[in-house]
């Protein structure tokens, strides 16, 4: 089944320190934004691309999308003060049936085989999230003291993309919005109506470019991704 991604790239790249939405930052010479862009653009079960962005960057978003030929946006909606409100905001903008994909636009290296493993699972179950092993070991700390250590058996790191069925992510979206619940992550919100969400095992080069170091990382994936 074909799916429609909603991308969120109304944020403002504090944690990158770089002085302008981290988005624009170039990996050899091509912005992340790009990147990430490209990753659905190539997949032929991508129907359609739903942006959120920043009002002011958007006709500069519009530029860099004709430069690089991105053909598959159908919409450009403005985001909101937080990453929810602009993942509301692209799926308020997107079509009303079938499968839809959240993914952060700050993950440029996700594969097009997880991908397509999520939008089966979604199609089957109505929501499944990309995720991968703990590889640390995990202990609960107040006051610097640590009061727990986790079984790191039943330990995931929750990524992007999170796939859903259309119906079971506006519902989570709109009963949150309601209550005035924020999260920190789609799955969370379907959580909380009761859902079952699945776990698509993914990779951990999967990475969200957050902080400088990020960028090292992500040239070093390009490289090996070529070779
Ligand atoms: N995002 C968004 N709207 C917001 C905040 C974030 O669309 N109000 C997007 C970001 O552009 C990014 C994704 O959500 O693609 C993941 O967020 P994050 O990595 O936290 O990016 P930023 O919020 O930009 O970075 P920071 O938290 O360091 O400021
Ligand atoms: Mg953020």
């Amino acid at each position: 089944m074909l799916y429609t991604v909603l991308l969120p790239a109304a944020g403002s790249g504090k944690r990158m320190g770089a002085g302008q939405n981290k988005l624009f930052l170039e990996l050899r010479k091509i912005p992340i934004l790009i990147h990430t862009l490209r990753a659905f653009e190539q997949d032929p079960k991508c129907h359609q691309i739903v942006l959120a962005v920043k009002k002011e960057e958007q006709a500069f978003i519009e530029e860099l999308l004709v430069k690089h030929r991105i053909s598959k946006v159908a919409a450009i909606t403005e985001g909101g003060a937080e990453r929810q409100h602009s993942v509301y905001a692209c799926l308020k903008a997107s079509p009303t049936n079938g499968i839809v994909l959240v993914h952060d636009a700050a993950r440029p290296f996700i594969r097009q085989e997880v991908i397509h493993r999520l939008v089966q699972t979604a199609e089957e179950f109505g929501a499944a999230v990309a995720a991968v092993r703990a590889k640390d070991t995990v202990k609960k700390v107040e006051n610097g003291i640590i009061q727990e250590t986790v079984d790191r058996e039943s330990l995931w790191i929750i990524q992007t993309p999170q796939a859903f069925r259309y119906d079971v992510l506006e519902k989570a979206e709109r009963m949150a919005e309601k209550e005035g619940f924020l999260g920190t992550d789609e799955a969370m919100l379907v959580e909380r109506q009761g859902e079952q969400v699945h776990i698509v095992e993914s990779t951990y080069d999967n990475l969200k470019m957050t902080t400088q170091e990020d960028l090292l990382f992500g040239e070093v994936i390009l490289t090996k991704r070529e070779q």
